[in-house]
Parts: C-alpha cells; sequence; structure tokens
C-alpha cells in the first residue's frame, strides 16, 4: 500500500519525506486554507513547493464545478508539474471532466466519495485514483473501512485501473485496516502514520537491551 501525506504543511510534509516511506500528497481547499495560502498565483506556487520536495503524485483541486472551467483550471494544474493530479469532485460534471482528462492523459483523483455507485462511476469514466472519505463514514455511524472492501472487490471483478486511495483517515488503526482491506494508497495526518510506530513493548525492550548493554560494557 502506498503512504500519501493529507496536508498543505511543508513542514509535516517534509518530515514525513524524510521518513523515506512518502509516495505522494493530497491536498483540498480546506487543507490550502489551513495553511492561510490564497489568491491564485500563491494556491499555484504553493502545489510547485509540494512538487519540488516528493517525488510522487500530488492532488491539486479544481474549485470549478461547471465542465468547461474545470477542464480550464485542471490544464492549468496540470501544467505546473509532471507529478500533478488533477483532483475532481464526484459530480455530474466532475465525471465528464474525469473522462476528458483521461482521453488526454490527464491523471485525476476523483474525490468526495461516499458510495460504491460513485465509485463505479469514476472507474468508468478512467479517474485514476478514486478517494472515498472513511473518517466521515464513520463520523455519520456508517464504516468507512466496509465501504473499501466492497469498492475494492467491484474493482477486482473487472479489472478496473482506477486505485483506491482511502481518505479522511484519523487514526493508525485505519491505515492498518485500509491495508486490510486491500485499498491501493491510504492518505494520512501526518499524527497517524507516526502513529504507527507505537508500541509499549518496543520502548520496554530497547530500554532493557540499552540497560543490559551498559552492565556488560561497565
Ligand atoms: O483526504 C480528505 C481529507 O482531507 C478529509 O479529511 O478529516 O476533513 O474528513 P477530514
Amino acid at each position: 500500500m502506498k503512504f500519501f501525506i493529507d496536508t498543505a504543511n511543508i513542514n509535516q510534509i517534509k518530515e514525513a519525506n524524510d521518513l523515506g516511506v512518502l509516495d505522494g500528497v493530497t491536498t483540498n481547499p480546506s487543507l490550502m486554507a489551513k495553511e492561510g495560502i490564497s489568491g491564485r498565483n500563491n494556491v499555484l506556487d504553493h502545489y510547485v513547493n509540494i512538487c519540488n520536495i516528493v517525488n510522487g503524485p500530488v492532488s491539486a483541486e479544481v474549485i470549478a464545478t461547471e465542465f468547461n472551467a474545470m477542464i480550464k483550471e485542471g490544464e492549468e494544474l496540470a501544467a505546473l508539474h509532471k507529478n500533478i493530479v488533477v483532483k475532481i469532485p464526484m459530480i455530474k460534471d466532475g465525471i465528464k471532466a474525469i473522462k476528458y482528462f483521461s482521453s488526454k492523459n490527464i491523471k485525476t483523483n476523483c474525490t468526495l466519495v461516499f458510495s460504491a455507485g460513485q465509485a463505479i462511476l469514476a472507474a468508468k469514466a478512467g479517474a485514476t485514483m478514486l478517494s472515498p472519505f472513511i473518517g466521515r463514514i464513520d463520523d455519520s455511524s456508517w464504516n468507512g473501512i466496509q465501504l473499501i472492501e466492497q469498492i475494492v472487490h467491484i474493482y477486482e471483478n473487472y479489472n478496473f485501473e482506477t486505485e483506491v486511495l482511502a481518505a479522511s483517515i484519523r487514526t493508525p488503526l485505519h491505515i492498518v485496516q485500509c491495508a486490510e482491506a486491500g485499498a491501493h494508497i491510504a492518505t494520512c495526518p501526518l499524527d497517524s502514520i507516526l502513529g504507527l510506530l507505537k508500541h509499549p513493548l518496543t520502548d520496554i525492550g530497547l530500554e532493557k537491551f540499552i540497560a543490559d548493554y551498559k552492565k556488560v560494557e561497565a
């Protein structure tokens, strides 16, 4: 399973990249706003900065919701850097835009996905990646991981090439469950990635190894 980081924060992107296990980055308008990035030129510059840090796909989301405007914006984003993946919302014009970009060999990430039906449509349109929001599904007392399992199963039935990119991940356990469910990619907050490191027996064991080494050494 590939690891993407779900943030527009440059320090966090660098920290995850320095771990050596980062495969890409996803952003969205809320994450950009959280970093105080505003104004079209600043937003575009920020995407290029991210692309210059991480050697992998970087999702940049269109703001437009009408087909022609999405195409114009998506082409502008795609021209920024070879790593850019154009992120398109799961709406009717979005599906048309994904089909258009697919025919132009421009990579897409279909976002705001909450059902298997939406996943089928996006794959039929030729989306490169699909982002089901598992945390937000859990928030509404449904089961985000079950949706990942269902979509992976459907895509395998028909050899769809669209990659399932589990998004809205909230915990290290979500990451493990996504791996069990066969998600191709998990996009995670830095805390959830670092949370995978944690186990008290590792800390206790290491403390004992060092103490025993010192006893003999002394
Ligand atoms: O990748 C989608 C993500 O940014 C949404 O996460 O926590 O706002 O549901 P969240």
